[in-house]
C-alpha cells in the first residue's frame, strides 16, 4: 500500500473479547516497534473488556442483535471504520461473521489472527480440535480476510510443539504470547507498505507468496524452507 511521506500508517482494529492482541499491537506502538497510529477500535460487544484498553474517544461499539440484520450492522461498522480512514484493519479476536459487502468494501488492507494452523481447523475451539487429531505441532495465522471464514490467503503463521498432557487450555495459553509476536511482525511488514494482496495471493515487497512466512524464535519472518 503505498503511503503518504511523513503520515504515519493508520491502525484501526475490531476486538469482541478481552484483547489481548489488541494490548500487544498497543505495546508495540508505545515501545516503537510498530509505526503506526491507532485510529480506531471497534466492537459487536459493548461489554468487551478490550474496549477499556484504549481511550474512549477511540471506542466504537454497538450491540449487533439491535440491528435488523447483519448487513445492516456491518454497514454502519464500515461507516466508522472509513470515517477513521484506515490503512490496515486488523480483527483481534473479532468473532462475528462479516458479511461480503463488508469484505469488499475494505479488500486488501483487512487482516485476521486465527489461532490454528491454516488451512487446518477453521472456525472455533481449534487447540481442542488440533489435540483430538493427536497433532504433534500447532500453531497461528495472520491472514487477508475473504467472505468465507477463515480461508484468506495466509501471510504468515507461528508453530509451537504440542507437548504431552497439553490441555486446550494450556496449549492456547503457551500460544497466545506466539499470536502476539506473529501478530505485530505482520504488522510491521503493513504498515511498512511492504505488504498487499491481489488476486487472491499475498505479495511482499512486490513478489508473491507461494507458501506462509514463518515466524523464528527471534521474531522473524522468513520463507517456510529458513524457518
Ligand atoms: C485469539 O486467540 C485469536 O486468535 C482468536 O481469538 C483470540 C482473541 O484473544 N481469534 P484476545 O481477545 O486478543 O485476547
Amino acid at each position: 500500500m503505498a503511503l503518504l511521506p511523513g503520515r504515519r500508517p493508520r491502525l484501526a482494529v475490531l476486538v469482541s473479547g478481552r484483547g489481548s492482541n489488541l494490548q500487544a499491537v498497543l505495546d508495540a506502538i508505545a515501545g516503537g516497534q510498530l509505526d503506526a497510529e491507532l485510529v480506531g477500535v471497534f466492537s459487536d460487544r459493548p461489554d468487551a473488556a478490550a474496549l477499556a484498553r484504549v481511550a474512549p474517544e477511540l471506542r466504537w461499539s454497538r450491540k449487533a442483535r439491535a440491528y435488523p440484520d447483519r448487513a445492516a450492522f456491518d454497514a454502519d461498522l464500515g461507516d466508522a471504520i472509513a470515517a477513521c480512514n484506515p490503512d490496515w484493519i486488523f480483527c483481534a479476536g473479532y468473532m462475528r461473521i462479516l458479511g461480503d459487502a463488508f469484505v469488499r468494501r475494505f479488500e486488501g488492507r483487512l487482516l485476521n489472527v486465527h489461532p490454528s494452523l491454516l488451512p487446518m481447523y477453521k472456525g472455533l475451539h481449534t487447540h481442542a480440535r488440533a489435540l483430538e487429531a493427536g497433532d504433534a505441532e500447532h500453531g497461528a495465522s495472520v491472514h487477508f480476510v475473504v467472505p468465507e471464514l477463515d480461508a484468506g490467503a495466509v501471510i504468515a503463521q507461528v508453530r509451537i510443539p504440542v507437548l504431552a498432557g497439553d490441555t486446550p487450555e494450556t496449549l492456547a495459553a503457551r500460544l497466545l504470547p506466539q499470536e502476539h509476536r506473529l501478530v505485530n511482525a505482520v504488522l510491521a511488514l503493513a504498515v511498512a507498505g511492504r505488504l498487499a494482496e491481489h488476486a487472491g495471493q499475498v505479495q511482499v515487497d512486490g513478489q508473491c507468496l507461494f507458501s506462509p512466512l514463518q515466524l523464528d524464535s527471534a521474531g522473524k519472518l522468513h520463507p517456510a524452507s529458513r524457518a
